[in-house]
């Protein structure tokens, strides 16, 4: 097991990668925890939890929303939880992102931590203390930054995921592979095969790697009012197309990368080799990699109109993250004509 700890504002959080569920008895006390799980994860491991309070949501981004937080909380006051009381989300994203919120809200804030379930969480959303749910399918438009006290990534529960769900996980590795300077898109690109049979040492170290950059970016900037917002490659047109087309959030992100990529060779910021390369690797694990495999121009409004809510835009247009080399972003910003414009071409572009 490997552990990492970021330190950001005034509290830490440990992330334990290796570690397992079914240490779970030394991380949280009996009396005073209770498990926020879904459904999938309680039907598959709930043996290992049985013995604590455990309050069972549905599964998918639908459940990420107001309603989910409510019936949380009404559980929360009937199961007379104090201050005292210990959250312990056990999922994926979704139920970290909810699980943190209610925990963040409940009383004015009880302390909690997670145990990731998958690669999406384990790589990127359990770490770094975002949370909140989406309004009316808008990502994330309410919600806190407040570190879980840690974070464990058993990787053995990956074994149980849908290949999608794995896939929808290497979408953001692949993310952070493209801003790490430390080699982590070698090591993925090296390793490429081992990963898609999901290898467990190869996951170990690539999700150590994903996590050690992004500590180090959490600890430099915790409230994203600068580096943070590097963590968004993908994500301004991804949330778009997220909202639009109903795609699993990875998918939308890796579309939202090669748009990136693109826009960044048209402003002669990246040769056309790199960008060959990181397309052929999100290519290689099935991910998609041009607009106009999910998306024709009939839909490019919604879009359109579906970044212009994102909570990332501003009244003259949107700070895109760009590359000029692997490990190496600047952040731009493109006015709506002129995203509009570079849409359309990308859309005509193809792949
Ligand atoms: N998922 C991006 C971030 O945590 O900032």
């Amino acid at each position: 097991m490997k552990e990492i700890v970021i330190t950001a504002g005034s509290s830490s959080s440990i992330v334990k990668i290796g570690e397992s569920i079914e240490n779970i008895n030394n991380y949280a006390s009996i009396e005073n925890t209770v498990i926020i799980t879904d459904e999938n994860v309680n039907r598959l491991y709930s043996g290992l939890f049985s013995h604590y309070r455990t309050i069972v949501i549905g599964t998918g981004e639908e459940i990420k929303n107001i309603s989910t937080i409510e019936y949380i909380i009404k559980k929360l006051i009937e199961l007379r939880c104090d201050r005292k009381t210990f959250i312990l989300g056990i999922g994926g994203g979704v139920v970290s992102d909810i699980a943190g919120f209610a925990a963040s809200i409940y009383m004015r804030g009880l302390n909690f931590g997670f145990i990731s379930s998958s690669l999406l969480s384990q790589v990127d959303a359990s770490v770094g203390g975002k949370n909140g749910v989406n309004i009316d399918g808008l990502k994330n438009m309410i919600g806190t930054i407040n570190q879980p006290e840690f974070v464990i990534c058993d990787h053995s529960m990956l074994k149980t995921l849908p290949d999608d769900e794995y896939i929808n996980g290497i979408a953001e590795l692949i993310k952070t592979s493209c801003l790490d300077n430390d080699g982590l898109f070698q090591f993925i690109s090296d390793n490429r095969e081992k990963l898609l049979k999901r290898n467990e040492d190869i996951i170990s170290e690539a999700v150590y790697k994903s996590v050690k950059f992004k500590a180090k970016i959490v600890e430099e900037d915790e409230k994203e009012t600068g580096v943070r917002k590097i963590l968004n490659l993908g994500h301004t047109l991804g949330h778009g197309i997220e909202k639009v087309k109903s795609l699993k959030h990875g998918f939308a992100v890796a579309i939202g990368i090669s748009f990136a990529l693109y826009i960044s060779r048209d402003s002669g910021l990246l040769s056309l080799s790199v960008e060959r390369e990181i397309v052929d690797i999100l290519k290689y694990f099935g991910l998609p990699a041009a607009l106009n495999e999910v998306a024709d121009k009939k839909n490019i409004s919604e879009i359109i109109d579906a970044v212009r809510s994102d909570k990332k835009r501003d009244t003259d247009g949107v700070d895109f993250v760009l590359l000029n080399g692997i490990g190496r972003s600047v952040i731009k910003k493109i006015d709506y004509d002129e995203l509009t414009e570079y849409i359309l071409d990308y859309i005509e572009r193809g792949n």
